[in-house]
C-alpha cells in the first residue's frame, strides 16, 4: 500500500540527498519498486555500461540506477499497490534534478505479472517546469491517470506503471510502480495530502489525444532511444 508521509519527512529526504543527486525522480503516489537514487561503481570498472556485474557478482551503476530502461535499474517488486480499475491518480516528485528546470514527463502502462513491454501510453506527455535549475522541492500530481486508450482490464490483473522523465538533453530517467487493478472502493482514499500540485511547478501538454493513440502503436517498433521520448518520470519519497 502506499504510505504517504509527511512533507517534513519528504524535505528532510531532500535536504539529504540534494548533495549527492544530480538527476532523478520519485514516485510519491501510487509508489514505487523501491528506492533506485543509487549510483556506485566508476565508469572505468563498468567499462562505460550502465549496469555492470562485477568480478565479484556485485552489479554497480556508475551512471545511477534510473538511466536504465526500463524501470531504473530496479526488479519487479513483490509489493504491489492497488490502482483503480478504470484509472486513477499518480503523483510524483521533479525537482530532484538539477540542471533540469524543465523536463518531459510520459506515463505508461506494461500489462501483466512481469511486464513484456510499456508500450501502452496512459497519458499525454507533460511539460513539467519548476522555478529554477536548481534541485526543488514540490509534488505534481494528476488526479485522473486514464487506461490506455482502447484498453480493458478486470480487477485482479497486474500491471506495472512506467514514469519517464526526459532531462533537456534528451536523455530518459526511468522509474516504476508494479500495481494490481482493484474496485475503486478497495483502494485508499486519494486526497489533497498525496495528490497536490506544488505552487511552484506547472505544465504544459506537450501532444494531443489525437496524437495518442498513433503513438502507442508506433512506440514499440521505434528504437529505444524513441521510446524513450514516451515516457517520463515518477518522483517518490527518498527513503532508504
Ligand atoms: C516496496 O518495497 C520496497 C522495499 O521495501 C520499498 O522501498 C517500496 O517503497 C515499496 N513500494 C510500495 C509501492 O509499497
Ligand atoms: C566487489 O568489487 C567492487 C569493485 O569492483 C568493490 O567495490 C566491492 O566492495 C566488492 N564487493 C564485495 C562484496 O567484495
Ligand atoms: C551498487 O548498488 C547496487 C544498488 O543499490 C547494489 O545492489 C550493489 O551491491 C552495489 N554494488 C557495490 C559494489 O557496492
Ligand atoms: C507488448 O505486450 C503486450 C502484452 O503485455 C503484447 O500483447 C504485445 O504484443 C507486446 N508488444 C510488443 C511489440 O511486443
Ligand atoms: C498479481 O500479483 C500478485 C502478487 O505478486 C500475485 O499473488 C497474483 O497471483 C497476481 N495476479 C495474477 C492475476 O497473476
Ligand atoms: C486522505 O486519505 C488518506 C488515506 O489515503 C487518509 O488517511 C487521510 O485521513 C485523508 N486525509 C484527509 C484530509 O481527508
Ligand atoms: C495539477 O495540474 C495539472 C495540469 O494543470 C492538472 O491536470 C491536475 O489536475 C492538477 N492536479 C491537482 C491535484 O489539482
Amino acid at each position: 500500500m502506499p504510505t504517504i508521509s509527511s512533507l517534513s519527512i519528504c524535505l528532510l529526504a531532500l535536504t539529504t540527498f540534494l548533495r549527492t543527486i544530480r538527476a532523478h525522480t520519485v514516485i510519491s503516489y501510487p509508489g514505487w519498486r523501491g528506492n533506485n537514487l543509487h549510483s556506485n561503481g566508476t565508469v572505468l570498472d563498468s567499462n562505460g555500461l550502465a549496469s555492470y556485474v562485477t568480478a565479484n557478482g556485485s552489479t554497480i551503476h556508475p551512471f545511477g540506477m534510473q538511466w536504465e530502461y526500463p524501470c531504473g535499474g530496479m526488479p519487479m517488486s513483490a509489493n504491489r499497490t492497488l490502482w483503480p480499475v478504470k484509472g486513477g491518480a499518480i503523483a510524483w516528485q521533479p525537482g530532484w534534478f538539477q540542471g533540469h528546470s524543465s523536463a518531459f514527463m510520459y506515463f505508461n502502462l506494461g500489462l501483466g505479472n512481469s511486464p513484456a513491454n510499456y508500450s501502452f501510453v496512459m497519458q499525454n506527455g507533460l511539460n513539467i517546469v519548476g522555478p529554477s535549475k536548481e534541485p526543488y522541492p514540490g509534488t505534481f500530481c494528476l488526479p485522473q491517470v486514464p487506461l490506455p486508450a482502447g484498453l480493458t482490464v478486470n480487477i485482479g490483473d497486474n500491471a506495472t506503471i512506467q514514469i519517464i522523465e526526459i532531462a533537456l538533453h534528451g536523455a530518459a530517467l526511468y522509474n516504476c510502480v508494479d500495481i494490481t487493478f482493484a474496485d475503486p472502493k478497495d483502494v485508499p482514499e486519494v486526497n489533497e495530502t498525496n495528490c497536490f500540485n506544488s505552487s511552484q511547478i506547472t505544465s504544459n501538454l506537450i501532444f494531443t489525444t489525437a496524437d495518442l493513440s498513433s503513438d502507442s502503436i508506433v512506440l514499440p517498433t521505434r528504437s529505444h532511444a524513441f521510446m524513450s521520448l514516451a515516457v517520463a518520470t515518477l518522483l517518490t519519497y527518498l527513503f532508504v
